[in-house]
C-alpha cells in the first residue's frame, strides 16, 4: 500500500516538475510593502516582575503590518538571538508561496541565529484582520502582532468608522516562557499563565498593573472598528464593553452578517471585527471598562484572571479625575458557559453576496474523519513522569501524534518526496470506532502513534474534515487551525459525529469561513475546503500546549495542471536545516 503511494507521488512530482518548469513570475505590478522585523530580546516588566522578553523590533505586541488588498508583500526577518525562530503570517492564504508560510519544519527549516529570511507573497483576495506570530517552540507568547489587510472596495457594512482600535490579546507569564514550555518535558501540562493582557497590557486587577492599563479616548456618538486578535496561547477568551453591544461585520478576514452581540467568544488564531457606537452617558470618570476572560471547558489548571481596559469618553465629564472607574462588565458571560458560547458561533454566518460569495463546496470528493484528543503514554523507564496516573499526557488526531521531522516537510515533497522518508499514510478514519464523547473510552486513546504521516489529496479535492473531539482525560473545546486555505464550517455539534444522518443538516448556503475553528466540547465539528493551494500545510490545535503534545498533522496538494496552479520554485534566502 505503501510503496504503491510512494510511486504515485514519484509520478505526481515528474508531473509537477514538467509542468511547472515554464512558469515565470507573475507579471502584474501591484504595491509592494516591505517590513525589516529583528527578533531580539527585550526587558520588560509587568506584575512587577522584569525579564527579557523576545519580541520583534522590542515590541510588545509586535508591530503591525498593514498592506492593501493585492499588494506584494517583503518580510525581512534578523534573527538576533541564539536560538531559531520562524514567522507565520496566520490565515494569509499564500497562494503559491507555501515557502513563505512559516510553521518550521512543516514549510521551512528554521532561521538561525544570525541568519537573515525574506519572506515574500501577495495578499489576494482577502480583507480584515489577521495576525502574524511566531511558529517556532512557544515564542510566540510574545512574538506577535496584527496584520491588517485594507479592502480595494468600501466597507460592505454602516455606519461610517470614526476610527480603529486594535485590541490584542496575550497571556503574560512572569516566568521564561521557554521553561514553561520545558515542564511539559516530563508529561505533565504546563504552568497557567500569570495574566491575560490588552495589547500588551494587564490592566488594574492584576498587582502592580494600574499604570499598565490600555486605555483608549473615543468621541461620544461615533462608530468604531474594534480588531480583535486572540495571541493568547493556551485560552480562548470571551470579551465585552461595558454597557455597550457589539456589532460583528467580519471574522479571520472575511465579512460576516452582520449582527449584534453583548459578547464574543474567540479562540487563539481567530479574529473578529466588531463595530461599537460610542451612544453611552458615562459616569464622572468617562471610562467604560472592557474585559477579556477565558471561555473555560478543561479540567486542567488555568489562569482564571480577567484582563480589563477602558474607553475613555471624551468631554467635559471626564474631567473629574477623584471618580474611579468602574472595573465591572456585567455582559462578560461566565467561564464555563458554553451555551453562550455556542449561540454566539452559530449566529456567524458568511455575507454570502454577489460581491462577496460563499465559495463552499457543495458536494465533496473525500470525507476524513479525525479524533482531536489528549492521550496518555506509559512514562520511559527510570522516568518520572507528571501526566495522570503517572504517565505521561500527548494529543493527537486519530491517534497519530505528530512529531516535526528534523527536515521541511515542503521542501521534502517538493525535491524528492521519497527520499526525504515522508509517507502519505495518514489514516483517514479513527484507528478504531467508540463512543467518544462517552463516560469512559479510557483505553483507546493509551500509547499513540509517533511520527508525521502525511495526507495527500489531488489537487483541486473538494476535501470534507470532520473533528470529533474525545472525552479522554477530559473534554474540551479545541481551535483547529488549518493554514493555506480558508475553510467552511459546515455544521457543529455535540456528541458523536454521525455520517447517516449529520450532512442532512449542513449549511452549504452561508456557512461561516474561516481559518481557526472552535470544535464544541465533547462535539465535532466538520469543514469544508477546495484543496487548491499547491504545498504542504500544517493543521493543528492553536492551544499551545496540545500542538507540542502531538495534536496536529500536515497534508500535502500536488500541484495543478495549469502553470499558474504549481508552487513557485524556492527562494534563494530559504534557510537550510
Ligand atoms: Cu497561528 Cu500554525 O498557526
Amino acid at each position: 500500500m505503501e510503496s504503491t503511494n510512494q510511486h504515485c507521488m514519484i509520478l505526481l512530482v515528474l508531473v509537477l516538475i514538467l509542468a511547472c518548469n515554464v512558469i515565470t513570475a507573475s507579471s502584474a505590478s501591484p504595491a509592494s510593502k516591505r517590513f525589516h522585523f529583528n527578533v531580539e530580546w527585550k526587558q520588560v516588566t509587568r506584575l512587577c516582575h522584569t525579564k527579557s522578553l523576545l519580541t520583534v523590533n522590542g515590541e510588545y505586541p509586535g508591530p503591525t503590518i498593514a498592506v492593501h488588498e493585492g499588494d506584494n508583500v517583503e518580510v525581512k526577518v534578523t534573527n538576533r538571538i541564539a536560538k531559531n525562530t520562524t514567522i507565520h503570517w496566520h490565515g494569509i492564504r499564500q497562494y503559491r508561496t507555501a515557502w513563505a508560510d512559516g510553521p518550521a519544519y512543516i514549510t521551512q527549516c528554521p532561521i538561525r541565529g544570525g541568519h537573515t529570511y525574506t519572506y515574500k507573497f501577495n495578499v489576494v483576495d482577502q480583507r480584515g484582520t489577521l495576525l502574524w506570530h511566531a511558529h517556532f517552540s512557544w515564542q510566540r507568547a510574545s512574538v506577535h502582532g496584527a496584520f491588517i489587510i485594507y479592502p480595494h472596495l468600501p466597507y460592505p457594512f454602516t455606519p461610517k468608522i470614526q476610527a480603529e482600535i486594535p485590541i490584542i490579546f496575550g497571556e503574560w507569564w512572569n516566568a521564561d516562557v521557554d521553561a514553561v514550555e520545558g515542564q511539559m518535558m516530563y508529561g505533565g501540562g504546563p504552568n497557567s499563565s500569570n495574566a491575560y493582557t490588552i495589547n500588551g497590557l494587564p490592566g488594574p486587577l492584576y498587582p502592580c498593573s494600574a499604570k499598565d492599563t490600555f486605555v483608549r479616548a473615543v468621541e461620544p456618538g461615533k462608530t468604531y472598528m474594534l480588531r480583535i486578535i486572540n495571541a493568547a496561547l493556551i485560552d480562548e477568551l470571551f470579551f465585552a464593553v461595558a454597557n455597550h453591544t457589539l456589532k460583528v461585520v467580519e471574522i479571520d478576514a472575511v465579512y460576516t452578517k452582520p449582527f449584534s452581540t453583548l459578547a464574543i467568544m474567540i479562540a487563539p488564531g481567530q479574529t473578529t471585527n466588531v463595530l461599537l457606537t460610542t451612544n453611552q452617558a458615562p459616569d464622572a470618570s468617562g471610562m467604560f471598562p472592557m474585559a477579556a476572560a477565558p471561555y473555560l471547558t478543561s479540567v486542567f489548571p488555568f489562569d482564571n484572571s480577567t484582563t480589563l481596559g477602558f474607553l475613555k469618553y471624551k468631554g467635559p465629564k471626564s474631567s473629574d479625575k477623584n471618580t474611579k472607574p468602574s472595573v465591572v462588565v456585567p455582559n462578560l458571560p461566565k467561564m464555563t458557559d458554553t451555551p453562550f458560547a455556542t449561540k454566539f458561533l452559530n449566529k456567524l454566518r458568511s455575507l454570502a453576496t454577489p460581491q462577496y460569495p460563499c465559495r463552499v463546496p457543495k458536494a465533496i470528493d473525500r470525507r476524513v474523519i479525525t479524533t482531536i484528543s489528549l492521550n496518555l503514554q506509559d512514562c520511559p523507564q527510570n522516568q518520572t513522569c507528571k501526566g495522570y496516573a503517572g504517565k505521561r499526557f500527548y494529543a493527537s488526531m486519530n491517534n497519530q501524534s505528530f512529531v516535526r521531522p528534523l527536515m521541511s516537510i515542503l521542501e521534502g515533497h517538493y525535491k524528492n518526496f521519497t527520499a526525504s522518508q515522508l509517507t502519505s499514510t495518514f489514516p483517514e478514519r479513527p484507528p478504531k470506532e467508540y463512543n467518544f464523547t462517552g463516560v469512559d473510552p479510557l483505553t483507546e486513546n493509551m500509547n499513540t502513534e509517533f511520527g508525521h504521516k502525511l495526507l495527500v489529496v489531488p489537487f483541486g479535492t473538494n476535501l470534507e474534515i470532520v473533528l470529533q473531539d474525545t472525552s479522554f482525560l477530559n473534554p474540551e473545546n479545541h481551535p483547529i487551525h488549518v493554514h493555506g486555505h480558508n475553510f467552511f464550517i459546515v455544521a457543529r455539534g455535540f456528541g458523536n459525529y454521525d455520517a447517516n444522518v449529520d450532512p442532512a443538516s449542513y449549511n452549504l448556503v452561508d456557512p461561516p469561513e474561516r481559518n481557526t475553528v472552535a470544535v464544541p466540547v465533547g462535539g465535532w465539528a466538520a469543514i469544508r475546503l477546495k484543496a487548491d493551494n499547491p504545498g504542504a500545510w500544517f493543521i493543528h490545535c492553536h492551544l499551545e500546549q496540545h500542538t507540542t503534545w502531538g495534536l496536529a498533522m500536515a497534508f500535502i496538494v500536488p500541484n495543478g495542471p495549469s502553470p499558474s496552479q504549481c508552487l513557485l520554485p524556492p527562494p534563494d534566502d530559504l534557510p537550510s536545516c
